[in-house]
């Protein structure tokens, strides 16, 4: 049946896997984006467009718990080329302050090239007359433009999840012209923060070469497109409700229990990637055991890494030098029944995610650069007693919006140092102030919000904006 709200993503909400039993099942997809956008989906009754991971080429279009969901196939090519290479060793590190160093490989493009071209012709394929779709994330910034060659009766939105960087960053891409006329192809263009659109406007303008104005781009064939924040949040509500449940509590207690009872649990909950500023984070906490600071006997911290994208190098890398970290840390300052960090590398469900927050007194997200960051949310939401301190990288676009956590640079160890331990002595008093501000921002500015305001504007009234404009200059 042809689909009237399409969403695009390079993943699908659900992952092929082997179950225990050995027979091929569905997993949930790790990262924010996927827990931000399957609430819309499902309260829209869209069609959903991605890959389920792996190399199996024969899927059929299936619903599953109520979403209409239509697999794209990768083969092992196009998974190195276009998945961990384009995407995630080219783009992911430009995109993300050159944490690591970006790679540059022509085949990897042309893959990148031709993967966005077989999600558009699919997109196509599905999509009802006049039908809106949205487009998600850097795996994708060409799809906009080739879906509307395909099919101008279409409403396009676009949405980046992660930072757009500066100028002086994204202008290193050898195909920096033929990303920015790709995401050009969207009526909307949404991104985490005003910093990121501006960052894309002033690049289209001067890579370009077309007209501007504010957040409006004026395109030759009279087209307007329009590039905003749009920030990112959760279901606090669910969250909160969950917390609340009482196979939550009955866990968080277990949990603590479980880790000897400690006066103080420090959590961190991340992907597994060179972004999120682990190793920083578990140095600066063993500078202070190893200070006498906190006591070993009274304080643990709980890194839970999820795996991701376990083939890229830097990602391999970072998994032998975290696992060494750790093994060093426990090793110097742990004692027998009482570990330093209990490091878990595994996924776990959202209920048993809410134990954890629900546990933990000292969250700790410290990220170099995050588009937003949706565990330092996820905390908040939990946290309905209005108790427990947020440690929160002043780079997480989630910083912009929860000013009472205490914020640090991650770069800066001894100033990461002074908030772990300021947050771990706040008085119960400055910890509710600080707390309470944080969920009432989040309540107000929720999942709902952020998808209502991009679809309401991108389904606005769209008008030829009249000008007469010379077509952009060849680069
Ligand atoms: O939000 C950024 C993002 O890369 C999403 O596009 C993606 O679904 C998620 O993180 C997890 O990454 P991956 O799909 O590479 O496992």
């Amino acid at each position: 049946m042809p689909a009237h709200l399409v969403i695009v993503a390079n993943r699908l909400p659900v992952d092929r896997v082997e179950l225990e039993d050995g027979t091929p099942g569905w997993r949930r997809s790790p990262g924010g984006l996927v827990s931000a956008v399957e609430p819309v989906m499902r309260a829209n009754d869209g069609t959903w467009i991605g890959w389920p991971g792996g190399t199996e080429s024969d899927l059929a279009p299936f619903d599953d718990d109520g979403m209409h969901l239509v697999p794209m196939s990768m083969n092992a090519r196009e998974i190195e080329e276009f998945y961990e290479g384009f995407s995630n060793a080219t783009i992911w590190p430009i995109y993300h302050d050159l944490v690591a160093k970006p790679e540059f490989h022509r085949e990897w493009w042309d893959a990148y090239v031709s993967v966005n071209h077989k999600f558009a012709a699919r997109t196509a394929e599905i999509a009802a007359k006049g039908a809106t779709v949205w487009v998600h994330d850097y795996q994708l910034q060409l799809v906009p433009q080739i879906l509307r060659e395909l099919r101008p009766d279409l409403r396009i939105g676009f949405y980046l999840h992660i930072p757009f960087p500066p100028a002086e960053l994204f202008q290193q891409l050898p195909w920096r012209r033929q990303i920015l006329e790709g995401l050009l192809g969207a009526d909307l263009v949404g991104f985490q923060m005003p910093g990121a659109a501006a960052n894309f406007v002033r690049l289209v303008r001067q890579r370009v070469g077309h007209k501007t104005h504010r957040d409006l781009i004026y395109l030759p064939d009279g087209r307007t497109v329009r590039a905003a924040a749009f920030p990112i949040s959760i279901d606090a509500a669910g969250f909160e409700e969950l917390a609340q449940s009482e196979a939550v509590g009955v866990r968080s207690k277990a949990i603590r229990e479980a880790l000897g009872n400690p006066a103080k649990i420090f959590l961190g909950i991340d992907r597994l990637d060179y972004t999120k500023g682990i190793y920083a984070r578990l140095r600066a906490y063993s500078e202070l055991l190893a200070a006498g600071e906190i006591d070993v006997e009274e304080a643990v911290f709980v890194q839970v890494a999820v795996p991701s994208r376990e083939r890229v190098e830097q990602y391999k890398i970072l998994r032998d030098e975290i696992d060494r970290l750790v093994g060093r840390i426990n090793g110097d300052l742990g004692r027998i029944g009482r570990p330093a960090i209990s490091y878990l590398h595994s996924s776990y469900p959202r209920e048993e995610m809410a134990a954890l927050y629900r546990a933990a007194d000292i969250m700790v997200v410290t990220p170099y650069r995050d588009g937003m960051n949706l565990v330092a949310k996820e905390y908040v939401s939990c946290r309905f007693e209005n108790d427990g301190a947020l440690v929160l990288s002043e780079f997480a676009g989630a910083a912009a919006e929860l000013r009472q956590a205490w914020l640090i640079n991650p770069y800066d160890i001894n100033g990461m140092k002074s908030a772990l331990l300021e947050a771990c002595r706040a008085d119960p008093k400055e910890l509710t102030r600080r707390m309470k501000a944080m969920r009432k921002t989040i309540i107000q500015h929720d999942v709902a919000a952020w998808a209502e305001s991009f679809m309401t504007e991108l389904s606005g009234e769209r008008f030829a904006h009249g000008k007469t404009l010379r077509p952009a200059e060849q680069a």
